[in-house]
């Protein structure tokens, strides 16, 4: 595998506060890299050093071996940005047709992809004209329609309904499966478990780990307990093992190293206790864990 993008050691500050300190990311060739994080953690600022939108301040961005900064280097890529307008007179057909010619691609190659994101019936309409998500499908239209090899997407889920966010997955393992590289943010986190290849987790400027989806997860050793009980939080907390309880009313959700000891416990305390389940941890929850307790779980 052959990397389309290489970021290393790079720092990014805006006025005197870094945004980013030591950051390394390498996205291979068909590979999909989820960037994940909460607000504030650094991936748009990443996104806009790897991009070429932001100038480098310190370590090094390459993108098809070459410096993203330069027009001719661009052409290899496609592009989401998080908060973007259009120009507002133009046509979604001739945004997405420039976009073709401007990657070096002919006019004829807008009509699939427009089908593919379901904007033919659109094409005709001026883009300020869109709704939210019709937007964002322009986006990728314009993204995708290049054919690059590497497609850098902040937060392209945004405002997409069930089935348009269904269908972009989908695209993306299609274009993934023909070697395109992919590097996505999203909140939409077990989403993009499905899809990636390998999990980056971002917090406060720095990776935290990074891993498959089933590594990460692995990570956490927690179960989740979840019961209708009489016993109160304090008790709760209280029992072996329990390592954070929460709910309200009779609903309970306690986690625990530990579920089947403390199963045993339970019912023994709480005859009455009802709708048991125990529920595995999954990539919203490690990621979750990362960022809130990371000492915890990077033992
Ligand atoms: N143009 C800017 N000027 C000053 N500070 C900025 C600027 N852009 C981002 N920041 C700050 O840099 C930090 C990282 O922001 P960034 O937008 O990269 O986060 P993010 O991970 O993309 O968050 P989100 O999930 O909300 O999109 C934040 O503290 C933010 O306030
Ligand atoms: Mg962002």
């Amino acid at each position: 595998m052959e990397t389309v993008l290489g970021v290393s050691g790079v720092y990014h500050a805006y006025g005197g506060t870094p945004a980013l300190d030591g950051v390394d990311l390498q996205v291979g060739t068909g590979e999909c890299v989820a960037l994940l994080g909460p607000n504030g953690a650094g991936k748009t600022t990443l996104v806009n050093l790897a991009i070429g939108l932001l100038r480098v301040q310190r370590g090094q961005v390459r993108l098809a071996g070459g410096n993203p900064r330069d027009a001719g280097t661009r052409r290899h890529l496609g592009v989401v940005q998080q908060a973007l307008g259009f120009p507002a007179t133009l046509k979604v057909g001739e945004l997405v047709a420039g976009a073709a010619v401007r990657g070096g691609r002919p006019r004829s190659a807008a009509g699939p992809v427009l089908a593919e994101l379901g904007l033919t019936e659109l094409a005709g309409r001026r883009a300020a004209k869109l709704s939210g998500g019709q937007k964002q499908r322009l986006q990728l239209a314009m993204a995708l329609v290049t054919e690059p090899d590497l497609l850098v997407l902040d937060e392209p889920t945004a405002g997409l309904d069930v089935a348009a966010r269904r269908r972009f997955w989908q695209l993306l393992e299609q274009r993934r499966e023909r070697g395109t590289g992919v590097l996505v943010t999203t909140h939409l986190i077990e989403e993009s478990a499905a899809v990636a290849d390998r999990v980056v987790v971002l917090d406060k400027g720095s990776v935290l780990a990074e891993g498959s989806p089933q590594e990460l997860v692995a990570l956490l050793p927690d179960r989740t307990v979840v019961a209708r009980t009489l016993l109160d939080l304090d008790r709760l907390r209280a029992l072996p093992g329990v390592v954070a309880a929460r709910g309200g009313g009779e609903h309970v959700r306690l986690s625990t190293r530990t579920p089947e000891d403390l199963l045993r416990v339970l019912l023994a305390e709480d005859p009455a206790l009802a709708d048991l389940r125990v529920e595995g941890a999954g990539l919203e929850e490690a990621v979750d864990a990362l960022t809130t307790r990371p000492q915890e779980v990077l033992r």
